[in-house]
């Protein structure tokens, strides 16, 4: 018997009442205002009496706990587990009673700060019970190995079994019949392998395990193949939280998130920076994604007083075993990383290299047949230290270090190169800050532009360049990072991150069409920003294309064809005019293969609601419109979601700077858009209005007549109507080349000197910060 038992638990947090709780689990998520704050939470459920018989076995299961927890079983204790990202399992045969109710209770000591990003905090992954006879197979004792051999598929397989000496059989089956198909990520086709293990005559312990049929090789020269075929590793970087359910794991929506970033062109996944939950990597099985699964973000040395270093040493070689164990039969998985941007390394190749083999040997003990290969990732490569140590590894990560490539495969023939971080260029979705020719990564409404250019120091220059700058010898990359996540909001102290091509509520950003014009195939052409700005106010306008040649078409006049010659990105320059702006995608001969349209929209008149379903999960996704219908793609307005047959799992609009919480019915929206997420009881039925106590200033026109420029709010009934006003250069530093006079809505320049100067007009909106950049440039 084994069963899921993520129902019927209670929880305290520091010493409270228990209150019921549904598994998974993540305490943390519940106060926006405090996701780091340690505590000890406690979980406690009965199991009942008399549910194994006499000389049976009881297992349980968890897997992934955040972080440092011990379980105890009628007040016993029965064992503790360290790190939060492995599986771990507890024998509790022995301190169960019979005939009478047994309790499990399990206490999680949190402490901050343990990572660069939000962790969550609890039972964040599945429980399960287990109840094996004497005789029974190992738990993930399976190891099924594929070969082609003449043309053929064939697969190897060991197990390991607890019988008490006695003399037993294995008998293993497929369960599919037929020609053998391989797994691939185009036919992700999965096979069953039911093992019997007999004692006595009879069976005494059935495992199925879902596997595929697969062979990887990766080469210096031409990077990763796939059945032979080659595959460039279009990859990206994904932490473990999923927006508003936190680190609490939901297999819909984890597949939500996958299905969004294959629309993107995704066929890898590194799991930054430590191993998933077991559903995440039974979907990239399901799905056809190819997994670097990573073991831990550092080793004996901390990057955060309460990380993992805490634990390394004493605990590497359990977790090693649960992380390899648990998945290397999961055909998606191609690389086991044995860390990120570990310091040990850097500081001494002996020290760091000493630890390395000793991981390397964990692997290789517990995934001998190579069924994954094993590697590093690192942000040192270009020293020394980690040169030498990356040596013995061969296939290796680097983050952030393109400018190495070329240098190195030549100096070293025999090493796999391949991005294992790139890009960190930073954005908010539908936030512009202009002029894209100035690098402006901070600003006042401590949001990112989603123009391009808004960019770290370490990070690509931009998108384009970043896709540019892989070699053909690279096996591809991994992006960072395919969604925002909870935490590490750089450059801000915000909440979430800027690095995702999709926000947290699972809406692309546009750089998610540039990746979609290299890495998908049908013509597509994707037009940003939206068109709602200043009369005159010039804005760059760029559009995202797989196609040769692109033309822009204002109000029907064409505003020129650009030739990509290799790029993926057109851009022109544009004096604010509303209407509609037009832009088409040709292909070598001239013929319109895509087009995409921006038009100019007015005030929030309505609410427009669009459901996605997975599984029991519903992602309704509530937009503003305009009274033609078009999405209002800079409103802020707050509404309020209701729903029935349904539970309301959660409001998330992707906005870093919103501490809302998540766990509520009323949000505002974030530039036109949120997303519900509604977990089905029954029918559900979700409706959303706006609640008009709360109307943010969705845009401030700018008009000038010569020095003086009049400011006008929209929508007119906003409920905020405090503005703020600065002089700045293009860059939005503070200019000294004019004095500004306020008065009411409009402001007078006093021009100091010649060139240009840009007045800049913002709105709180009722933070306690700016919200809102209106500008405009004026010709002194
Ligand atoms: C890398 C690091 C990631 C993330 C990223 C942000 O150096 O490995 O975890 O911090 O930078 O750009």
């Amino acid at each position: 018997m084994q069963k899921v038992i993520n129902d019927g638990w209670e929880f305290s947090l520091d010493g409270g009442a228990y209150q019921p709780v549904e598994l998974p689990h993540d305490w943390l998520i519940y106060d926006t205002n405090n996701l780091y704050k340690d505590g000890v939470g406690r979980y406690r459920r009965t199991l009942g009496a008399d549910f194994w018989e006499e000389g049976q076995r009881v297992f349980v299961n968890f897997d992934g706990v955040y972080m440092d927890c011990a379980l105890y079983v009628n007040g016993a204790a029965a064992g503790e587990w360290k790190y939060g990202y492995t599986a771990f399992e507890f024998d509790i045969t022995g301190i169960l009673s019979h005939g009478e109710e047994n309790t499990l209770l399990l206490e999680v000591n949190y402490r901050s700060p343990n990572s660069r990003w939000y962790s969550g905090a609890g039972i964040f992954r599945d429980v399960t019970l287990k109840v094996k006879n004497a005789c029974h197979f190992v738990s993930n004792g399976i190891y099924i190995t594929t070969q082609k051999k003449d043309g053929r598929w064939d697969y190897t397989v060991t197990a390991e079994v607890e019988t008490g000496g006695k003399p037993y059989e294995i008998r293993h089956t497929l369960l599919e019949g037929g020609e053998i198909e391989a797994w691939d990520i185009e036919h992700p086709t999965l096979y069953t392998l039911r093992s019997e293990l007999l004692a006595d005559g009879q069976i005494a312990d059935t495992e199925d395990t879902r596997f595929g049929f697969r062979e990887i090789a990766f080469e210096p020269d031409s990077g990763f193949f796939l059945n032979g075929r080659h595959v460039k590793l279009n990859g990206v970087c994904l932490h473990h939280d999923l927006g508003a359910l936190g680190a609490a794991v939901h297999k819909d929506a984890a597949r939500r998130q996958l299905t969004l970033l294959r629309g993107m062109g995704v066929n890898a996944i590194r799991t930054s920076h430590n191993p998933p939950a077991r559903v995440f990597m039974e979907l990239c099985d399901e799905m056809g994604f190819l997994v670097m699964s990573e073991l831990c973000d550092m080793w004996e040395q901390s990057k955060t007083e309460y990380d993992y270093a805490r634990f390394f040493n004493d605990w590497v070689e359990r977790d090693a075993a649960s992380w390899i164990r648990r998945d290397r039969n999961s055909p998606s998985v191609i690389l086991w990383s044995v860390g990120n941007e570990i310091q040990d390394t850097h500081d001494s190749a002996e020290r760091g290299g000493e630890i390395l083999r000793r991981l390397m040997g964990l692997v290789a003990k517990h995934d001998p047949g190579g069924h994954a290969r094993v590697t590093l990732c690192s942000n040192y490569m270009p020293w020394e230290n980690t040169q030498r140590c990356a040596d013995s590894i061969k296939l290796i990560g680097y983050n952030y270090a393109e400018r190495c490539y070329a240098e190195h495969h030549a100096a070293h023939p025999d090493w796999i190169i391949y991005g294992s971080e790139t890009c960190s260029v930073v954005q908010s979705r539908g936030i512009y800050h202009f002029p894209l020719s100035e690098p402006i990564l901070s600003d006042d409404d401590l949001q990112c532009s989603s123009l391009g250019n808004s960019t770290v120091s370490w990070g690509a220059e931009n998108t384009e360049a970043c896709i540019l700058a892989d070699p053909p010898f690279s096996a591809g990359q991994f992006v960072w990072s395919g969604q925002d996540y909870i935490g590490e909001p750089t450059p801000y102290q915000t909440k979430s991150s800027y690095f995702g091509q999709i926000d947290t509520a699972g809406f692309p950003k546009d750089s998610f069409y540039i990746f979609k014009a290299v890495w998908t195939d049908e013509p597509m052409i994707h037009l940003y920003p939206h068109w709602d700005h200043s009369p005159g106010q010039m804005i760059d306008v760029r559009a995202a294309t797989n196609a040769p040649c692109a033309e822009l078409f204002l109000n029907g006049r064409s505003l020129g064809a650009v030739a990509l010659n290799g790029r993926f990105v057109a851009d022109w320059r544009v004096p604010y005019e509303a209407g509609e702006l037009r832009a088409a995608a040709y292909d070598r001969e001239g013929n319109a293969v895509a087009e995409a349209v921006r038009r100019t929209f007015g005030d929030a008149v309505g609410l427009s609601l669009q459901t996605e379903v997975y599984g029991e999960l519903r992602f309704v996704t509530v937009t503003a419109v305009d009274a033609n219908g078009n999405t209002v793609e800079n409103a802020g307005n707050r509404v309020l979601v209701r729903v029935e047959g349904g539970t309301l799992l959660g409001l998330d609009n992707g906005d870093s700077t919103d501490f809302d919480q998540y766990k509520t019915d009323s949000r505002r929206l974030f530039n036109g858009r949120l997303t519900a997420i509604v977990r089905r009881d029954g029918t559900p039925r979700v409706s959303a209005v706006f609640d008009d106590s709360d109307v943010p200033v969705r845009k401030i026109e700018l008009t000038a007549d010569g020095f003086t420029v009049t400011a006008h709010i929209l929508p007119e009934n906003a409920t905020y109507a405090d503005l703020s006003w600065r002089l700045t250069d293009a860059a939005g530093i503070d200019s000294q080349a004019g004095e500004l006079t306020v008065c009411g809505s409009t402001a007078v320049i006093t021009p100091k000197g010649g060139g240009d100067v840009w007045v800049r007009c913002c709105a709180n909106n009722g933070r306690g910060h700016i919200s809102l950049i209106s500008q405009i440039s004026l010709m002194k």
